[in-house]
C-alpha cells in the first residue's frame, strides 16, 4: 500500500505550548504519522519505510511536534530560559540532518549528503557542567568534565549491525556454554576477533578476563565508545538528547514526560522507518590502489594496524533483522522487517555460498587508547574506544572522537594506549613509507554519491 493511500492515523497530540498559540501552525513531521501496527503488518515496502524513514531523518521538528523540553524542573537548562537550546547537554537542533551532512570534506566545497558526517561545530557536547573557558586554573588549556564528540557518517550502517548482531549471538552461545561447563575456561572469539575469556564458577560468571566488550557480551558498535547495539538504540537516545523529542517507547503512549505541552512526540513506528534509513543507506567504498597504495597496505598490515582495523568481516547472513522490540542479548527476536543488504543502495559485495562482505577495516571491539585520547568525564572507561571504521576515511576529516585531528598524520600519530607499538612503528617509517600508508588511506572514500530517494 503506498503512502499517500494510507494516510491520516489519529494520534492524539495536545497543542497548548508554553504560550505559543498555535492557530495557523502545524507539527513539520505533519502528513501522516507512522504507527507501528502499520510497519508489522506490512503496510509499507521496504522503499517506503526508507523514505518516510529519511523524512524523520530531515524534518525539522517544532515546537508543535514537541521540539525541546518543557520549563525546569522537568525540562533542561536553556539559553535565557527560553526553553529551547543550550547546545551543551544536547537541545542543540531541530533535526538530525544538522549534523550529519557531509559526503565528502575532501573536495573544496565540500559534498553534502543526508547521513554524512559533520565538522566540529556539530559536535555534541555531553555531560559538561564546568568548563574552564578563560583557563583560570592556568593549565594551559580549558578544562572540561564532559564529552566533545564529532559526528561519524552513517553510510554502511546496516552491514555494521548485522555483523554486532552476529557476533553477539556467537557471544551469546558461547556463554551459555560456559554455563554448561563450570571451571572450564572459554574463549570468546567470533569471526576472528578475540574478545578474552569467560568460566562459570559457583554459580557465576567471572567476566574479569572478557576484554573490549561489555560483560552481558552484547558487541555496541555504535557511539564512539561503543554503547550501543542497533542503530535504532542510538537513535532513541539522539531523539531525546539532540532534539528534546520523547519517543512512546521510552516515556509511554500519551505521556508528555518532558512538561512541554505536547504527549506521543515520536511514535515507535516512526523510530522503525528510521532504523531502516539509517541501515539501509549506501556503503563506503574502495578505490583502486596504484602500486604506491598498494605497498602502503603492506606497512599498515606490518605495523599492526590492521589488527585493530581489520580491512574485512564476513556476515553469515544477507539480510538484517531490525526488530521492535529490540531485546540486545537476542537479536532475532521481535523481527519486523528483514532487508537484503546486498541490495541497492546499500549494495554489500556477496559471499559466495551466504553472506556479505563488510570492508569496515575494524573489530567492533574497543580499545584503551591511551592518555593523550582520554576523555576527562572521570568514568573508567575515559581512554576507551571503540575502533574507528577507517572506510570512508579519506572524505570524513576531522578525525579521532572529537575531530581534533585534522590530517591522517595527526590522527596516528595521537595513537597510544593498546596502540602504542603501531604508533611507534608509524612513526618511525621513513617519509616515503609513511607517504604510501596515506596513500592507502586515500583509497578508502564515501560511496560516490547517496540516493536522494
Ligand atoms: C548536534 C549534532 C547531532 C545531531 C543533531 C544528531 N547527531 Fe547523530 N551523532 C552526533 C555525534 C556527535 C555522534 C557520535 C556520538 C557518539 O559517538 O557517542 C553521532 C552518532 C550518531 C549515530 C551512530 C553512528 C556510529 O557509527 O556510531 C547515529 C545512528 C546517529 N548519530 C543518528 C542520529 C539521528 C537519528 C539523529 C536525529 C534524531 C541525530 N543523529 C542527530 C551528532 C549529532
Ligand atoms: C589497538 C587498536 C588500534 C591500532 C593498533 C591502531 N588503531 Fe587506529 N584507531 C583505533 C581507535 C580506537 C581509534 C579511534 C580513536 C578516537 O576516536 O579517539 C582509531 C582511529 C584511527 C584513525 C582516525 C579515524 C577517524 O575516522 O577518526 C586513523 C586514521 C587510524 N586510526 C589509523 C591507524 C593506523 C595507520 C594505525 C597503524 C599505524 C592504527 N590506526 C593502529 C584503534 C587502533
Amino acid at each position: 500500500m503506498s503512502i499517500s493511500r494510507i494516510f491520516v492515523v489519529f494520534v492524539p497530540v495536545i497543542f497548548q505550548i508554553a504560550g505559543v498559540a498555535a492557530a495557523g501552525e502545524s507539527p513539520a513531521l505533519g502528513g501522516a504519522r507512522i504507527t507501528q501496527a502499520m510497519v508489522a503488518d506490512g503496510d509499507l515496502s521496504t522503499a517506503e519505510m526508507r523514505r518516510e524513514g529519511r523524512r524523520v531523518f530531515t524534518t525539522p521538528f517544532n515546537v508543535l511536534d514537541g521540539l525541546g523540553d518543557g520549563p525546569l524542573p522537568t525540562g533542561r537548562p536553556t539559553l535565557q530560559a527560553n526553553g529551547m537550546f543550550l547546545r551543551v547537554n544536547g537541545l542543540d537542533s531541530q533535526t538530525c540532518l544538522e549534523c550529519h551532512t557531509i559526503l565528502s570534506s575532501a573536495t573544496i566545497p565540500a559534498r553534502f549528503a543526508v547521513g554524512g558526517a559533520g565538522g566540529v561545530s556539530t559536535n555534541a557536547m555531553a555531560g559538561p557542567t564546568e568548563i574552564d573557558v578563560d583557563d583560570s586554573d592556568d593549565n594551559g588549556f580549558a578544562a572540561f568534565n564532559g564529552r566533545f564528540i564529532n559526528p561519524p557518517f552513517l553510510f554502511g550502517a546496516g552491514g555494521v549491525e548485522l555483523l554486532a548482531k552476529e557476533m553477539t549471538d556467537d557471544l551469546q552461545a558461547l556463554r551459555a556454554d560456559a554455563e554448561q561447563g563450570p571451571g572450564q575456561v572459554v574463549s570468546l572469539i567470533t569471526k576472528g576477533i578475540d574478545f578474552g575469556t569467560i568460566v562459570f564458577e559457583d554459580g557465576d560468571f567471572d567476566t574479569s578476563a572478557v576484554e573490549g566488550v561489555a560483560a552481558d557480551l552484547v558487541v555496541r558498535p555504535f557511539g564512539r565508545k561503543g554503547e550501543f547495539a542497533t542503530v535504532r538504540a542510538f537513535d532513541v537516545g539522539a531523539m531525546q538528547f539532540h532534539l528534546g523529542m520523547q519517543p512512546t517507547e521510552v516515556v509511554g503512549d500519551d505521556v508528555d514526560e518532558d512538561g512541554d505541552g505536547v504527549a506521543n512526540e515520536i511514535l515507535a513506528g516512526e523510530l522503525s522507518v528510521l532504523h531502516v534509513f539509517g541501515t539501509t543507506l549506501e556503503r563506503p567504498r574502495q578505490i583502486r590502489m596504484n602500486a604506491e597504495a598498494r605497498s602502503g597496505a603492506t606497512t599498515f598490515a606490518a605495523l599492526g594496524c590492521a589488527d585493530c582495523h581489520v580491512p574485512e568481516l564476513l556476515t553469515r547472513s544477507r539480510r538484517l533483522g531490525v526488530s521492535f522490540p529490540e531485546i540486545e542479548t537476542d537479536p532475532s527476536a521481535n523481527v519486523f522487517a528483514s532487508l537484503d543488504l546486498s541490495h541497492a543502495p546499500s549494495k554489500f559485495r556477496r559471499v559466495p555460498g551466504g553472506g556479505l562482505r563488510v570492508p569496515l577495516f575494524a573489530d567492533l571491539k574497543r580499545h584503551d587508547m591511551g592518555a593523550a585520547l582520554a576523555e576527562s568525564t572521570g568514568g573508567a572507561l575515559d581512554a576507551h574506544f571503540t575502533t574507528a571504521r577507517l572506510w570512508g576515511v579519506a572524505d570524513s576529516a576531522p578525525y579521532l572522537h572529537d575531530g581534533r585531528a585534522t590530517t591522517l598524520t595527526e590522527a596516528i600519530l595521537l595513537h597510544g594506549g593498546e596502540a602504542e607499538a603501531a604508533r611507534v612503528g608509524f612513526d618511525g617509517l621513513s617519509e616515503p613509507e609513511k607517504d604510501a600508508v596515506l596513500e592507502f588511506l586515500r583509497t578508502l572514500r564515501t560511496p560516490r554519491t547517496v540516493r536522494g530517494r
